[in-house]
C-alpha cells in the first residue's frame, strides 16, 4: 500500500534524479534586481519604466577576489547597468547586481565614459577586467549600434578604466556580432592579446594590448555547418542557423612553445584550432588558410562556453543535453575522450558561461536563454542559477580524469592534419 511517507520518498527520489550531483548551488534568482544606491530613484525608474526587472538576462560571469561579476545585455530595454557584480559571499542566494564601477560607467549610448551592452568578460593575473562593450541596444531585428565596439580595460584594484580602444572599421562588418572573448598572456601584463569571436560576421579579431593595435582573420571555418543549425532546447525547436565561430579556449604551452586556441561555431559539432603565434602575426592575416585545422565532430551536440584549466582540460556547455562536459586535449578529440561531468534538465538549461577560479573551481551560470529569446520565462520559477565544483571532483569517473590513461599501453591518438602533427607531437611525447 502506498503511504503518504512513501509517496514523499518517491518524490524525494525523482528530485535527486535530475539534479547536479557534482556541481553545487551558489546564486539563484527568479528575475535580477539591481542596487540603486538611492530607493527613490529605484521606485521612479520602475515606474516611468527607465527600469523593468523582467527583461534582463545575465550572461557572463567572472570571479576575482570577493567580487562575482554578472554581465546582463541591453537587449531590450530598462536595463540600468550592464556590468555588475555581486558579493561572491553574500548572505543571500540572490543578491542585487551592483553596477560596476559604478552607475554612470555604464551609461547606455555614453561612448567614451559608458557601457552599452557587455556579454563575456575576463579577469587576467594582472588584476585586470577585460570587457568588450558592443555598443548596442536591442537585438536580431531591433539591434541599433549606438557606438562603435570598444575593448575596455579596467584595473580591478582601484576599479578605474585603463584602456579603451576602438575596433577599427575594417575589424567588424555590418553583420558583427560579438559575445566571446579570450586573453592570452605570456610572460608581462604587457605582453597580452585578446581574441574576439564574430559570430554572425564570421571573423576573429586579435588586439596586441602591447602594440595598442588590432586586426582581423577570416575562414571558412568560422562559419555555421548549413546542417546543424536546428535547436531542440527544453522542448523548444528553433532554427540558429545564422551562428558561426563562438566559444574559443586556450592550451597550456605545447612543446613547441605556442599555444593553441580551439574553437567552435554554435550552429556546428565541429571543433577546430590554430596557433596562438598565427593569430598574433598580423602579416598572416590574408594567408593563412592552411594553419587553421578542423578536429572532429562531437556526438553531444551543439556547445557555446568552454573554458580550459592549465591542464588542458576543456570544459564545455552541451546546451542540447542541460549538461556540462569535458574533454582531456592531451588526446584526440574524439568522442571516446569526451565526456558529460555534470547534467541537469531543471538547473542546467542553457549553461551559459564558464570560468574557473584560482582554487581550481569551475564555475557555471545557466539561464535559460533560448526560453527568454524564442519564448518567454516564468518569473514564478528560479530562471537563473549559478554552480561551482572543484576541477577534481568534475572530473571524477569520467574519461578525462587523468589516471585514466596512465596506463603503459594505452597509446595516444594525436588529431587530424599531417602538418599539425608534425609541429605538436614531433617528439611523441604527450603535448604539454
Ligand atoms: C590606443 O589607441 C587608441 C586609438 O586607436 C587611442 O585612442 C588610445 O589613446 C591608445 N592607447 C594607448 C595606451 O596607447
Ligand atoms: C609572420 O608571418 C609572416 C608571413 O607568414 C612571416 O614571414 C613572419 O616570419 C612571421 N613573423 C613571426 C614573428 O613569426
Amino acid at each position: 500500500m502506498l503511504t503518504i511517507a512513501n509517496v514523499l520518498v518517491v518524490v524525494a527520489l525523482a528530485q535527486i534524479c535530475f539534479a547536479t550531483i557534482k556541481l553545487q548551488e551558489h546564486f539563484e534568482w527568479n528575475i535580477l534586481d539591481f542596487d540603486y544606491a538611492d530607493e527613490n530613484t529605484k521606485i521612479r525608474d520602475l515606474i516611468t519604466g527607465k527600469y523593468k526587472p523582467e527583461n534582463s538576462l545575465p550572461v557572463g560571469i567572472e570571479i576575482w577576489k570577493d567580487k562575482f561579476f554578472v554581465t546582463v545585455p541591453r537587449w531590450k530595454e530598462g536595463i540600468p547597468s550592464t556590468l555588475n557584480y555581486v558579493q561572491l559571499n553574500s548572505l543571500v542566494k540572490n543578491p542585487s547586481l551592483i553596477p560596476y564601477p559604478d552607475l554612470k560607467s555604464n551609461e547606455l549610448g555614453n561612448c567614451k565614459e559608458g557601457l552599452s551592452t557587455v556579454y563575456r568578460i575576463h579577469a587576467d593575473k594582472c588584476d585586470r577586467l577585460w570587457v568588450l562593450d558592443t555598443g548596442t541596444y536591442g537585438i536580431a531585428e531591433t539591434m541599433q549600434s549606438v557606438c562603435p565596439y570598444a575593448i575596455n580595460i579596467f584595473d580591478l584594484k582601484t576599479n578605474t578604466k585603463i584602456r579603451r580602444y576602438e575596433f577599427r572599421p575594417e575589424d567588424t562588418n555590418q553583420n558583427t556580432f560579438i559575445a566571446n572573448i579570450l586573453v592570452d598572456m605570456e610572460g608581462s601584463c604587457d605582453d597580452a592579446y585578446a581574441y574576439f569571436s564574430d559570430e554572425l560576421g564570421y571573423g576573429l579579431i586579435v588586439y596586441s594590448y602591447k602594440q595598442n593595435k588590432s586586426w582581423r582573420f577570416t575562414h571558412s571555418y568560422f562559419m555555421p555547418d548549413p546542417l546543424k543549425g536546428d535547436f531542440n532546447i527544453d522542448g523548444l525547436n528553433f532554427q540558429w542557423g545564422e551562428e558561426g565561430i563562438f566559444g574559443m579556449t586556450l592550451s597550456p604551452k605545447t612543446v613547441a612553445g605556442d599555444r593553441l586556441i580551439y574553437f567552435s561555431p554554435l550552429a556546428s559539432h565541429r571543433e577546430f584550432v590554430v596557433s596562438n603565434k598565427v593569430l598574433q602575426n598580423s602579416s598572416k592575416v590574408s594567408n593563412s588558410y592552411k594553419d587553421f585545422y578542423p578536429l572532429n565532430e562531437r556526438i553531444h551536440g551543439h556547445v557555446t562556453g568552454k573554458i580550459m584549466d592549465e591542464d588542458g582540460i576543456q570544459f564545455m556547455s552541451f546546451i542540447d543535453k542541460n549538461a556540462i562536459g569535458c574533454w582531456n586535449s592531451k588526446y584526440v578529440y574524439d568522442n571516446k575522450n569526451i565526456d558529460i561531468v555534470d547534467k541537469d534538465d531543471v538547473g542546467l538549461i542553457f549553461p551559459c558561461d564558464l570560468k574557473i577560479d584560482k582554487y581550481r573551481n569551475l564555475w557555471v551560470i545557466s539561464d535559460r536563454m533560448s526560453n527568454f529569446l524564442v519564448a518567454s520565462l516564468n518569473y514564478k520559477e528560479v530562471n537563473f542559477r549559478v554552480y561551482f565544483a572543484p576541477i577534481d571532483v568534475l572530473l571524477k569517473d569520467t574519461v578525462c580524469e587523468k589516471k585514466k590513461y596512465m596506463k603503459l599501453n594505452d597509446h595516444f591518438e594525436p588529431f587530424g592534419g599531417e602538418k599539425f602533427v608534425f609541429q605538436h607531437y614531433g617528439t611523441g611525447n604527450l603535448l604539454f
